[in-house]
């Protein structure tokens, strides 16, 4: 029998506090976890199977399963997105942030400029004072029906400044949701190729695009190969965050050479578990992912409707992809940092904007990869608390 959405519609509270994990782990009742991007729904059975196989084993020691990650993660793009790497371009890494990091170190220079999407997924905005380059906004736009990418600007920033060499692209977006289209990614390839900037390509939220939108992976656009970096993995898909495995795909060997600058001891090798979990997720997730998408692709109109309906005040845009919403609360004059305000007065616990830079400021981003029931304790929250 095929999986249903309705199949996966159910979050044991118990269960997850007992887990221990960051999201749940303070829940006592008298808050909900919404401020983190992590799903409550996983881990999808396959994936269990094969750590269970292995903790039974004690099959813990050094390992050579990175060679069956690269075919997996080709094999998953190939059937979800009509991308089909060349596994043997496939470098494991830790965490997607390590490999953006890598990337920065690989392909620029101190001093050199960055272009970040701002409001943009808040570690990226620690690029600059990390590393000693020097982060340039390209900031979205927003309009009535939503946040846009300004390409008109971005050919005014590459222009205004020559020092600009690596593009830090959020595709989808986190937190607005946004997915680019064909023609604008291939205008940006086009910007790209004209100052001869490197793209980042955090593809980590690329299997939750809903209905309307496709997602297009960057090496797919002409021109785009020799200068993208794809940097992805199991972690949003699969709430496997703690397991720590990602990829750095090239679909460029000169690319890769400059890459393989930074030391493969300081990217520190994927562990064992990691790498297996996301393997058999990666072969056998298929249908269990489907229903996942199609519950939270029902889950994000709930959201929009209900706000529109009981709490108008609360400007929300449909996302088009992610399990995250961005709210704007400035017709409630939010009085402080706009999380722990909402937090305050409805129990909701959400990821406050400032942190997330421009376009951040009276925004929360608010989770909504979770159990219908869940979800509607938070709204409820969120109307009582706003209400009035
Ligand atoms: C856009 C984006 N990139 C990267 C990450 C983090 O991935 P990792 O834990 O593999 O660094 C997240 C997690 O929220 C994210 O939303």
């Amino acid at each position: 029998m095929p999986i249903s959405p309705d199949d996966l519609d159910y979050v044991d509270v118990a269960g997850k506090v007992a887990g221990g994990g960051y999201k749940w782990a303070d829940h006592d009742g008298s808050s909900f976890p919404a401020f983190v991007a992590e799903h409550d729904l996983g881990p999808p059975p396959a994936m269990v199977e094969r750590l269970s196989e292995l903790v039974g084993l004690g099959a813990f020691g050094y390992h050579d399963a990175v060679a069956r990650l690269g075919p997996a993660f080709s094999g998953w793009m190939t059937r979800r997105h009509g991308w089909t790497p060349d596994p043997g371009l496939v470098v494991p890494t830790v965490s997607v942030l390590q490999g953006v990091w890598a990337v920065v170190e690989a392909f620029t220079e101190p001093g050199d400029g960055v272009l970040l999407t701002p409001p943009i997924y808040f570690p990226f905005n620690q690029i600059g004072p990390t590393t000693g380059r020097r982060t340039v906004d390209w900031p979205l736009v927003r309009d009535s029906e939503g946040w846009h990418y300004d390409l008109d600007h971005l050919e005014l920033l590459l222009a205004d400044d020559p020092g600009i060499r690596l593009l830090v692209l959020c595709h989808p977006h986190n937190p607005t949701g946004r997915v680019l289209t064909n023609d604008q990614l291939a205008r940006i390839v086009e910007l790209a190729t004209e100052h001869d900037l490197v793209i980042a390509s955090d593809e980590i939220h690329s299997d939750f695009v809903y209905p309307g939108a496709t997602h297009r992976p960057l090496p797919l656009l002409d021109g785009a190969a020799e200068r993208t970096v794809v940097l992805t993995s199991g972690v949003k898909t699969f709430a496997m965050g703690g397991l720590r495995t990602a990829v750095a795909s090239f679909s460029d060997e000169r690319l890769l050479a400059r890459f393989n600058r930074v030391p493969a001891e300081l990217l520190g090798g994927v562990n064992r578990l990691g790498c297996e979990a996301v393997i058999a997720a990666w072969d056998a997730g298929d249908e269990w992912v489907d229903a996942l998408v199609a519950l939270f692709d029902r889950h994000r109109r709930h959201l929009v409707d209900r706000l529109a309906d009981e709490l108008p005040k609360v400007r929300v845009h449909l996302p088009e992809a992610t399990f995250l919403a961005w709210l704007d609360l400035s017709a409630l004059g939010p009085d402080g940092p706009p999380g722990r305000w909402l937090g305050g007065r409805t129990g909701v616990s959400c990821k406050s904007g400032p942190p997330f830079g421009i376009g951040g400021e009276d925004h929360v981003r608010l989770t909504f990869g979770t159990s219908t029931v869940v979800l509607d304790e938070m709204l409820d929250r969120l109307v009582d608390g706003l209400r009035g």
